[in-house]
């Protein structure tokens, strides 16, 4: 390895960690050492946030050692964690919206005088690590008044207060716009300089590449490799993960002009939706490109009756539709596949099987009763096609994995059977595998004659996956490219209006 003499500030023994019906560590060891970015990588469910929560005391070992310099550490609760230097970043926010964002940094280390919560002193302090930061957030901003990215940086700059030895970033940048991801890299380079161990757990791999020194791969629960970066490519860490190749390059097939399925007329809707027009043919699959707050996400919500337009016409098949309501729309065979899964997508406490099959449901009525074991045939069909993780049907879903979630709310949808299909951010926190998985299913769909609409802020995917591509500028169509001659620059150009020369560090990564 490196001429640089390092020490481990963590080391794993032979960790196993068992929830009912899965096993989600099997005897994983590793080491982190001081001043490096050790990335954490594999499948969804293979079992990186899980090991991550029980260095920072949120869950305990079933078997298995941890040292913290070289100390065998019982790590009971987030507090202990804590005590020992662990900060842990996680994949779901814990910020509390109804605090100021000083008061949540500072949230149960408040600086006190004589006794009392010394109120200047929490806010200077606060303030101080927002800058650090490079945030330009004033700390008595409510974190409800924050942007979904402002608020997970609020959550790094609590991870910042006393004197962390290990942070712990559990998909950091699945929320952030591109110049906060830019800020997040920045900081994670300068806490390096300072020594301190940085596991980065993530799906993108430019990511990866960019920012570690080396990296673990997990898969089902199983240590395959730790590596440094330098001796490893792209490929070979998606084959460590899957256990196989995947070829994440093919371009979509080329689309035959077919009939416009599809046409929306100067759609008004909102603030951000002032005068869209577009169409899409069956079988094609239509890319939204844009800012954040361009009106992507919008035209598709009002598209779909989840939000009132205030003019503009959308026709089905060329008939003029009222769509007012997702009702109307599903009626119409059009879907909309929200980003947000918690939100809208999936009800947590619920199973597996009754989240998938809920919309399908009068597909299984016989005469008023329910076909169950047709239902259970078409469950267990869809797990199986989407790959998606779980011990069995009738887990709860907020015990699956982030992206096995995701899974599990495009299963739902897809297996309705749209005619005209919208995908919001189809492939946020899932992995590579899972990501070639959506995007085949994605083709098979369209050339089935589905005219598919897909919003992406990843840029590399829109350009592969889409035949044609609209780019949003301020509420309207900018322009559109045709996929196949199409490249980033040029999308970026439409996106910032043209006149403006595109600075990617702008690109927003969420919408
Ligand atoms: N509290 C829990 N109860 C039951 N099962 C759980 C619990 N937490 C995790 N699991 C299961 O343990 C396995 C590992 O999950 P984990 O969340 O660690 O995966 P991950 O690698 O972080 O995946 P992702 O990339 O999707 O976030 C999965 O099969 C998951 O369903
Ligand atoms: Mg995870």
């Amino acid at each position: 390895m490196g001429p640089r003499v390092t020490k481990a500030v963590v080391s794993f023994e032979g960790i196993l960690k068992r929830f009912p019906g899965v096993t989600a560590l099997d005897g994983v060891s590793f080491d982190v050492s001081a001043g490096e970015v050790h990335a954490l990588i594999g499948e969804n469910g293979a079992g990186k946030s899980t090991l991550m929560k029980i260095l920072a005391g949120a869950y305990r070992a079933d078997e298995g050692t941890v040292r913290i310099d070289g100390h065998q550490v019982q790590i009971h609760g987030p507090e202990a964690g804590r005590g020992l230097g662990v900060r842990m970043i996680y994949q779901e926010l814990t910020v509390l919206p109804n605090l100021d964002v000083g008061r949540n940094i500072l949230l149960g280390r408040e600086p006190t005088r004589r006794g009392l919560v010394n109120w200047r002193a929490l806010y200077r302090q606060a303030q101080a690590i927002l800058t650090q930061l490079g945030l330009d957030i004033d700390a008595r901003t409510m974190v409800e008044d924050l942007a979904i990215g402002e608020q997970q940086m609020v959550e790094i700059a609590r991870a910042l207060v006393g004197d962390p030895k290990i942070i712990v970033l559990d998909e950091p940048t699945s929320s952030l716009t591109r110049s906060e991801e830019e800020a997040l890299f920045d900081l994670v380079r300068r806490l390096k300089d300072r020594g301190v161990a940085i596991l980065y757990i993530s799906h993108r791999m430019e990511e990866i590449f960019l920012l570690a020194d080396r990296v673990t791969v997990l898969r089902d629960g199983q240590w395959v490799a730790t590596k440094p970066i330098g001796d490893v490519t792209e490929q070979d860490l998606i084959a460590l993960m899957v256990g196989r190749d995947i070829d994440t390059s093919a371009k979509a097939p080329a689309h035959d002009a077919a009939p416009v399925v599809l046409e929306v007329r100067d759609l008004q809707a909102g603030p951000r939706v002032r005068g869209v027009s577009f169409a899409v043919e069956a079988g094609e699959v239509l890319g939204f490109s844009g800012l954040v707050g361009s009106g992507r996400t919008e035209t598709a919500l009002a598209v779909f009756g989840a939000e009132p337009h205030s003019g503009g016409e959308i026709l089905l098949n060329g008939d003029r539709r009222t769509v007012h309501t997702p009702r109307d729309a599903i009626a119409s065979g059009i879907l909309y596949v929200p980003e947000d899964r918690k939100g809208l997508g999936l009800v947590l406490i619920h199973t597996v099987a009754e989240n998938l099959a809920l919309p399908s449901l009068p597909r299984f009525e016989r005469r008023g009763l329910l076909d169950r074991r047709g239902e259970r045939r078409f469950v267990a069909e869809w797990i199986e096609k989407l790959g998606v993780r779980t011990p069995s049907p009738d887990q709860q879903i907020e015990f699956l994995s982030g992206g096995n979630q995701q899974k599990v709310v495009l299963a739902k949808w897809l297996a309705l059977g749209p005619k005209i299909l919208i995908l919001d951010e189809p492939t946020r926190g899932i992995d590579v595998g899972a990501k070639a998985e959506v995007f085949r299913l994605i083709r098979e769909i369209a050339a089935q004659g589905v005219a598919v609409i897909l919003i992406s802020s990843e840029l590399p995917e829109i350009l592969r996956e889409s035949n044609r591509i609209a780019v949003f500028h301020q509420g309207r169509i900018a322009g559109e490219l045709d996929a196949a001659d199409a490249s980033e620059e040029a999308v970026m150009a439409l996106a910032f209006g043209q006149d403006r020369q595109p600075d990617r560090t702008q690109m927003e990564a969420s919408p």
